[in-house]
């Protein structure tokens, strides 16, 4: 038994949610995780996308030992210096229409911060809430209700009343779903564990007229989407559409606990003290953020992603192979849909030294570090024309 073997083993013991991958993680330098053996990966998963900023990057290092060192907790009713920082910096990053924020922990805590504003924010007896095909948005009870996969519904029904559902990318579907009883919409701009698709223009400003015609909210969840990872810092740029609200977390936090809805003031016109949450804003995680919002903005990381992303696609596409069904995406969040199941081709690319994920059954998922180059890129694309055969 390796020292790895051993890790997997001693966490399978008392793990009760979490399958083992067979590579424990023991350190990480920006795009690479090394395991317990010495083994070097090239990480084109990020860990779902969340380390956009790379592994232990110094700048998110420094911010976090300094506010360590300084204080590690204030309640977010009490002001500290790095949170005025995030949010008058995330308010720079953000549509100048979208004026007022809320900070919590995880993705799936402001999606429910968004059901509950939209709903309490709407006048009269709005309380639907319009979701999409094949969506996903996290799993508190809120946000599965919003999910399209019965397997993260079913077994907890019953689930949040008025939840609806419309076809992705289909106008029509969209319009026999939102109507005066609708309180919000909740698109992904591009449907991350769906299987990478990204949304068509008129699908989305069809979506915000129906929202304008029915008093209803316009919410994008960027969480998987967000801060660069798409060649824009929000994917939504890419369309001529402005929400009520967008959600973000994962590399939010350059590898911390944090996400954030920011939205317009109109939307959270809901009553003093019903809701809050007792770590929103820590002080550590929100200078994490500060900085990996910082760098992202001061490295132009959404054109490397932009940049990184095409040479992938255009090295993907270009493989000599019959197992590719088709290659989709935006800037460095890349599905390439195979033939049969994406999983065995994951641990080809582990064998050669690359973690990827999947998105459903036969998509392979790449979701890596912004600060991708074309070295690394060129290493992906051998390793697939190696798995592919
Ligand atoms: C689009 C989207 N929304 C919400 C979530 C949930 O985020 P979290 O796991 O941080 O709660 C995810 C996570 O994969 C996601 O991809």
């Amino acid at each position: 038994m390796t020292d790895g073997d051993d890790l997997i083993e001693r966490e399978k013991r008392y793990e009760a949610v979490f399958s083992k991958k067979p590579m424990p993680i023991v350190d990480g330098d920006g795009v690479y995780v090394y395991d317990e053996d010495g083994n070097e990966y090239l990480d084109m998963g990020a860990s779902y996308g969340v380390m956009g900023v790379g592994h232990a990057n110094p700048r998110v290092v420094e911010a976090i030992e300094e506010q360590a060192r300084s204080f590690t907790y204030a309640q977010a009713s009490y002001a500290t210096p790095e949170r005025a920082a995030l949010m008058e910096a995330l308010m720079d990053a953000t549509p100048d229409a979208l004026d007022r924020l809320f900070l919590s922990n995880a993705g799936t805590e402001v999606n429910e911060a968004a059901i509950k504003f939209a709903r309490g924010s709407t006048d009269g007896d709005s309380t639907g809430v319009v979701a999409a095909k094949r969506g996903f948005h996290g799993r508190t009870f809120g946000s599965i209700s919003a999910t399209w996969k019965s397997k993260y519904r079913e077994p907890f029904a019953p689930t949040v009343p008025d939840f609806e559902f419309a076809s992705y990318n289909d106008v029509e579907s969209l319009k026999e779903t939102v109507d005066d009883g609708t309180a919000m919409v909740l698109l992904e701009p591009i449907q991350g564990e769906g299987g990478i698709y990204p949304a068509e223009a008129d699908y989305l400003s069809a979506a915000r007229d129906l929202c304008d015609d029915h008093g209803a909210y316009l919410v994008f969840d960027e969480i998987q989407t967000g801060m660069g990872r798409t060649g824009e810092m929000w994917a939504h740029e890419h369309y001529d559409v402005t929400p009520d609200a967008l959600t973000t977390a994962k590399s939010l936090g350059g590898g911390l606990p944090i996400s954030a809805i920011v939205c317009t003031e109109e939307m959270t016109e809901i009553p003093k003290g019903s809701h809050g949450g007792t770590y929103c804003g820590n002080p550590v995680a929100v200078a994490a953020a500060r900085a990996a919002v910082e760098y992202t903005v001061e490295e132009n990381l959404p054109a490397n992603a932009a940049r990184a992303g095409e040479r992938l696609v255009s090295g993907v596409e270009a493989l000599d192979t019959d197992r590719i069904v088709d290659v989709r995406g935006e800037g460095l969040m890349v599905g390439v849909q195979v033939r049969g199941r994406a999983g065995r081709y994951l641990s080809g690319l582990a064998r050669e030294g690359i973690l990827g994920l999947t998105a459903g059954t036969n998509v392979i998922r790449f979701l890596p570090p912004l600060t991708l180059e074309d070295e690394h890129v060129d290493e992906v694309v051998d390793a697939l024309g190696e798995v592919f055969g």
